[in-house]
This record gives C-alpha cells, sequence and structure tokens, in this order.
C-alpha cells in the first residue's frame, strides 16, 4: 500500500475514542466502538462447531432467561446514563454481534463482520484490497455478479481483472503483475464445481505480498475453513446454508480483528450495508440448526449424485463429493464434508432438458439455493456455445439444490422426469 493510501486510511478510521457520547467522529461519521466484553460462556473449550452454533454467544443472565436473544431491533443506544458502548446500529449492535461471534468461532477466525447480503460482504472485501488501477486474479466460473463487479464496474475505476480457471495454480502464478491486490476465490465453484488448492494459492500469495478472499458459501465453516489454510479473508453469503429457511438475505466477512474493525468503519461504514438485527436474529436461528441440516443435505446429495452417476440418460455428474470427481483427492485434503448443491449434464437436447425441468415435481424452478426446499437451475441453457467451450459451463448443465425432503422421494422425482423428457413431456 502507498504512503498516501495508508495517511488515507488514517483519516478514514480516525476517530475520538474521548467522546463520551454518539458524537460524530471521522470520515465514517460514527462514534468509536468499546463495547462491554461478552459474558464469559459457561461451555468449556475447546467447542464443537455444534456447541458454537446452539450455544456461543448465550446469555441467559444479561437477558432475563430468554432462551433466544431479544432482537434489538434499534439504531440508537443512548449513553445518557450508562456507558455499556453501544452506539449505533451500523458500527454495532448485540444482536448482530452474536451471530458474528459464532461465524469467526466456525471459521477458526479472530473476528467477523455482517453485511446485508453476500454481495454487500463480496464487494466490501474487494473494496478494502482494492486500489485505483490495480489488478485482480479471479475465477472464471465465479458467481456471475462478483464476476460483473470486478470486470464491468470496477473497470470504471481502473481495475484490471485477470480470470483464470482456477484449477492451476501455475497459470495464477503468471497472471499476477506488480499492482496485483487480490486473488478472489471461490472453491468448489458453485455451478461447474471446480475447486482452487487453498493451501497453495494461499502460499503462493504470501510469498507475492497479495491479500487472499475466498467465497465459503458451498462447504459452509463446518465442511471448510480457508483461514486455517492461509486465507486472509473469508466471505459467505448466509443467504443460503446458514440461514438455511430462504427468508434472509444475509451476507459475512471473516478474518482478522484489526482487518475486520478496519472495515467496520470504512467499507461496512462508509458504504453502510449492514445487517438488520431482526435478519440477525433469523441468522442465529439458522445456525443453530446448521450442523444438523447439513448432514441431512450431505448425505441425500451424495445417494442422489451416486444415483445420476449410474443413471443412463446422464452423461456427467460434477460433485466434489464423489470419488470419480476429477479434483476429488484435493476436495478430501481441504473439505471435511460436502453439500447439497450438485450438477449433472442429462443426455439430452436443450429442448429436452427444459421439459425434464417442468416435469420434476418436488423440485422448484429458480437461481438460488441453500435453503430446506429442492430447487434446479439451468444456468447453461443461456450461453452460447462459444462462451460455452471458453468457459467450461456445458450448456446442458442443469443444478440442484438437494433439500430436507425425502432423498427417496428427490430420486424418484428426478427418474421419472428424465423418463418424461425423452417423450418430449413439457
Ligand atoms: C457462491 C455465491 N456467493 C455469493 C452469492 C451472493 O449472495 P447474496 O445473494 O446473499 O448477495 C451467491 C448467491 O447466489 C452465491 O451463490
Amino acid at each position: 500500500m502507498d504512503e498516501a493510501t495508508t495517511s488515507e486510511r488514517e483519516r478514514l478510521s480516525e476517530r475520538d475514542t474521548d467522546a463520551p457520547d454518539a458524537g460524530e467522529t471521522g470520515m465514517s461519521g460514527v462514534a468509536p466502538h468499546e463495547t462491554l466484553p461478552p459474558k464469559p460462556s459457561s461451555l468449556k473449550p475447546p467447542l464443537s462447531k455444534q456447541d458454537i452454533c446452539l450455544h456461543l454467544g448465550d446469555d441467559y443472565d444479561r437477558h432475563l432467561g430468554a432462551i433466544m436473544p431479544p432482537i434489538f431491533q434499534n439504531t440508537l443506544f443512548t449513553r445518557k446514563t450508562a456507558n455499556h458502548g453501544y452506539t449505533y446500529t451500523r458500527v454495532a449492535n448485540p444482536t448482530i454481534e452474536i451471530a458474528e461471534r459464532k461465524i469467526a468461532a466456525l471459521e477458526g477466525a479472530e473476528a467477523a463482520r455482517c453485511f446485508s447480503s453476500g454481495m454487500a460482504a463480496i464487494s466490501a472485501a474487494l473494496m478494502s484490497v482494492m486500489e485505483k488501477d490495480c489488478h485482480i486474479v479471479c475465477p472464471l466460473n465465479v458467481y456471475p455478479p462478483v464476476k460483473g463487479f470486478l470486470e464491468v464496474y470496477m473497470k470504471r475505476f481502473g481495475v484490471e481483472t485477470t480470470f483464470v480457471s482456477g484449477t492451476d495454480v501455475g497459470e495464477i502464478e503468471a497472471a499476477l503483475r506488480p499492482n496485483t491486490r487480490a486473488i478472489y476465490l471461490e472453491t468448489p465453484l458453485s455451478n461447474v464445481f471446480t475447486l482452487q488448492d487453498l493451501r497453495a494459492i494461499a502460499a503462493l500469495a504470501k510469498a507475492h505480498g497479495v491479500t487472499t478472499i475466498a467465497d465459503n458459501t458451498w462447504a459452509t465453516p463446518l465442511y471448510q475453513n480457508p483461514i486455517a489454510f492461509g486465507i486472509d479473508i473469508v466471505v459467505h453469503s448466509a443467504t443460503k446454508y446458514m440461514g438455511g429457511h430462504s427468508d434472509i438475505l444475509a451476507g459475512v466477512m471473516v478474518g482478522s480483528e484489526a482487518r475486520m474493525e478496519r472495515v467496520t468503519h470504512e467499507e461496512r461504514g462508509l458504504f453502510g450495508a449492514a445487517m438488520d438485527p431482526h435478519q440477525a436474529w433469523l441468522l442465529i436461528r439458522g445456525l443453530r440448526t446448521l450442523p444438523l441440516r447439513m448432514r441431512q443435505h450431505q448425505e441425500s446429495a451424495m445417494r442422489i449424485a451416486a444415483h445420476l452417476e449410474t443413471h443412463p440418460l446422464v452423461e456427467q455428474v460434477l460433485y466434489p463429493g464423489l470419488p470419480s470427481h476429477p479434483q476429488h483427492a484435493l476436495a478430501r485434503s481441504q473439505m471435511s464434508g460436502y453439500t447439497g448443491l450438485i450438477s449433472f449434464v442429462p443426455r439430452g437436447t436443450p429442448e429436452q432438458i427444459v421439459s425434464f425441468v417442468k416435469g420434476l415435481a418436488l423440485f422448484e424452478e429458480g437461481p438460488s439455493w441453500g435453503g430446506f426446499e429442492s430447487l434446479v437451475n439451468t444456468p447453461g441453457l443461456g450461453i452460447d456455445e462459444e462462451t460455452s467451450r471458453r468457459t467450461g459451463m456445458p450448456q446442458r448443465l442443469v443444478r440442484l439444490s438437494i433439500g430436507l425432503e425425502d432423498a427417496d422421494a428427490l430420486t424418484a422425482d428426478i427418474d421419472q422426469a428424465l423418463a418424461g423428457m425423452l417423450r418430449g413431456r413439457a
């Protein structure tokens, strides 16, 4: 980071720590945040991920014995009679902090900050490391709005991005330039399910002084912890499995305490895409059942992926949990489990694939995933042959988000829809 940027950062974070109340300080216009330390947990360390999801952050004494914490649905915290440390919900809020503490602990990170959506967390993470005219490296099949943000939006500010396959560390190394500020990762990629090697890429980035950011939405912090491999920042769309009920948009950024503190006042404070307390409360509720739900998503997806692999009307199945996946060994070395989002390529024409989707009874059609409900999506149908070849995204790709319905019923539904596809049923 050059001198000018360093002093600008200092100015942005400037705060009058002696301010007795919610004074407007620094460019972020928010008062210092020095909340009371949370009550020590009665849980005995080391905490299991299940205990973190269920109980970390509970403080029954403080909340009249309420088994679920209250929703602090307020913007301002007055300090007229007590200096509890809270000022303004864009900076800190006790309900949001419970979600942040749980997710930081699940990721094995020092700190986390919640945002109003996954894209809010992702754009804030990128903005926190980018400078004018810098360069970013990113996988080509990344979640499309991230590609749009880098390739189109940030181009206005002179930012250039090199898109790589992500599967070849040498290709990433060759893409680095003196002004590269970040290697952005999403592993596995949530359409084609290729992986990036977190250990190798983190080591490469450290050797070149480049920050790494990894989208860990697919694996969830239960099954993959990029920070443990040396990744600097982890981002999540908590809209997906963490929320789990298709009723909240939510995002999280995870990293070192110092970085998260800076982000609180800069990218979250200045752009303002903070989480709403009610959203945080629903996220806490979702996290409590995350381990249970993920076990079921994984078990059903594994069975359905294995079944599809033997199906005569299926050309290819893309799921890192299958031993036949070309990067299964890497998947095993950096993940401890697999989740419920899978893709496959049926042996059929595009028209027959549309007919397959319409023939499914238990899968609703839509682009999201990670909720209780099963969903189907066809991200490749809209792209042309040249784009399909260049990106490695099959045009006939069908993506299934395996929900919590009975796995036998879901399998039978897929089978009848595949059979119906051949008859051209719409
Ligand atoms: C892999 C991945 N990352 C990030 C996002 C963005 O999350 P949100 O919709 O919460 O902004 C999505 C959304 O579908 C996604 O699939």
